[in-house]
């Protein structure tokens, strides 16, 4: 039987073509982008297998559930959806099985099994061995694969896009990270760093243009880390042949390439880490009027000496640095980051500096967590988490509220001001609004009149909040 319509989790319909069956697979993914990411390949890898996405759990032949590692709470929300999924199972379809995948999948390895929920575990760089691991499952063996690759990329799996707008994509660029935070997990569950193919990543884009896509986020744990010498962990870069050195790719001219390959298509690209950023990569967004003017930009602490327990490799002033020259080079860039509060040893002065750094810097806005000591970590082997849970909570309450203050005065900035706006679907208050994002990466809200999902549309900016700009079209921006 050939099929050729594939139903997504969210219901959306989906083209692709794969090879017969009837065999339904419930996905869903928790953390980050780069996990939703990944869904869209094993989505791919498992329609090869003849499976065809559910978006009931009830009538899943196989559970997969991508999952989160980076904070314990973010692990306690997948325990209680295993145990639904256990339920279900034992209500609804005896014969279900799941699997758990990502960062918990290689953080607890063979331990998941011995809980009676899951059947199955694999780790991020072992989504090409599904179908091998299925096979154990039916023959009552361990199915586990939690093998880390120095190379694996997923090139060549185009991924099936899960319950998208149709118009705003992923794609993955890098893979792993080498940066070795004391108090970061993902060292360990995603392996080393290695980047993809300069080729795939632009075919793929230029694929997803030829669908109606409008925008693309590139993604990676540390995108500024980005480095193609024909394949391989970064860490052998120096290995390497002579002439694959000397043509060695950077991110700066993978954003240039990808940027003029794609000139209408909206560029967008996620994590920026401060020490790894290198101002060329500022100079392609100055470049390209497709490439976002925003960037994430996580700092983790205001403080030079939380930085340096924190091993960021950078100073609050070299990190202030060069926020000013991103500033100099795009003025208009939007910057958002990540903070961490109450890490071991951060004392009152410290999150007064973290503050003061806000203070300075004004960010659009933020992503902010109160440090959660993750087995493993060097932070958790050398390092004591001895600031009280009730500190830790006040002072991420004191971040969040600046932040919160912040990111109104910068929508403030945008009043009486024309952006435009790539629409993504309805407001979610009114189905007689559009929603979609600035270049900037605000949300902004206008009154539909007759521009359609997809279009870039001038929004004259009237209102704001702390969350969204809300404004009038006054006409199709000249990117349509
Ligand atoms: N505790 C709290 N927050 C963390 N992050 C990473 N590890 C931890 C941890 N152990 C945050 C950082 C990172 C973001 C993805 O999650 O701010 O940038
Ligand atoms: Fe979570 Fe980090 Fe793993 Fe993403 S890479 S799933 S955020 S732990």
């Amino acid at each position: 039987m050939e099929k050729d319509i594939i139903e997504s989790k969210q219901g959306e319909v989906l083209k692709t073509s794969f090879k017969g069956g009837n065999k339904k697979l419930f996905i869903e993914s928790y953390g980050c982008q780069m996990n939703f990411s990944d869904s869209e390949i094993v989505a791919s890898i498992m329609a090869d297998q003849g499976y065809v996405t559910t978006k009931k759990l009830e009538d899943a032949d196989l559970v997969l559930v991508n999952t989160c590692s980076i904070r314990d709470k973010a692990e306690q929300t997948v325990r209680k959806r295993l145990s639904q999924y256990k339920s279900v199972k034992k209500k609804f379809n005896p014969k279900m099985k799941v699997g758990v995948l990502g960062c918990m999948a290689e953080r607890l390895k063979e331990d998941f099994l011995k809980e009676d929920v899951v059947d199955m575990v694999v780790g991020p760089d072992a989504y090409k061995d599904l179908p091998n691991l299925l096979k154990k499952i039916e023959e009552r063996k361990d199915a586990v694969n939690v093998l880390l690759s120095l190379d694996e990329t997923y090139d060549n799996i185009k991924p099936i896009r899960l319950g998208g707008n149709g118009i705003t994509a992923y794609v993955s660029i890098t893979r792993g990270c080498d940066n070795m935070c004391t108090y970061c997990v993902v060292p360990f569950t995603r392996g080393r760093e290695r980047s993809r193919n300069p080729e795939t990543i632009i075919t793929e884009i230029k694929g997803l243009w030829q669908q109606g896509y409008k925008e693309v986020t590139l993604l990676g744990q540390n995108v500024d880390s980005y480095l193609w010498y024909g394949g391989g962990a970064k860490k052998d870069f120096l290995k390497a042949k002579k002439e694959d050195q000397d043509n060695a790719l950077l991110f700066g001219e993978l954003l240039n390439r990808v940027a003029t390959a794609v000139p209408k298509m909206r560029i967008r690209f996620a994590t920026s880490n401060p020490h790894d950023m290198a101002m060329s990569v500022v100079e392609q967004i100055a470049k390209h009027r497709n490439i976002c003017k925003y960037i994430h930009l996580p700092v983790q602490s205001g403080s030079t000496k939380v930085l340096q327990s924190m091993n960021r490799q950078h100073t609050r002033e070299e990190y202030l640095d060069k926020i000013k020259k991103i500033k100099e080079l795009v003025p208009e860039c939007a910057i958002s980051m990540d903070m961490i509060s109450g890490f071991s040893d951060e004392t009152e002065q410290d999150h007064q500096d973290t503050l003061s750094l806000m203070e300075e810097v004004k960010y659009s806005a933020g992503f902010m967590f109160a440090y959660s000591e993750r087995p493993g970590t060097p932070a958790f082997k050398k390092m004591e988490d001895n600031v009280p849970l009730e500190v830790k909570k006040r002072r991420l309450a004191e971040v969040i509220e600046k932040q919160n203050s912040h990111s109104l005065f910068r929508h403030k900035e945008f009043l009486g001001k024309t952006v435009e706006v790539l629409v993504e679907g309805d407001s979610k208050r009114s189905d007689k609004d559009w929603q979609g994002k600035s270049s900037q990466n605000s949300v902004v809200i206008f009154p539909k009149e007759n521009y359609k999902v997809g279009d870039f549309v001038n929004v004259e900016i009237k209102e704001c909040s702390l969350a969204t700009l809300k404004g009038v079209a006054t006409g199709y921006s000249d990117n349509n």
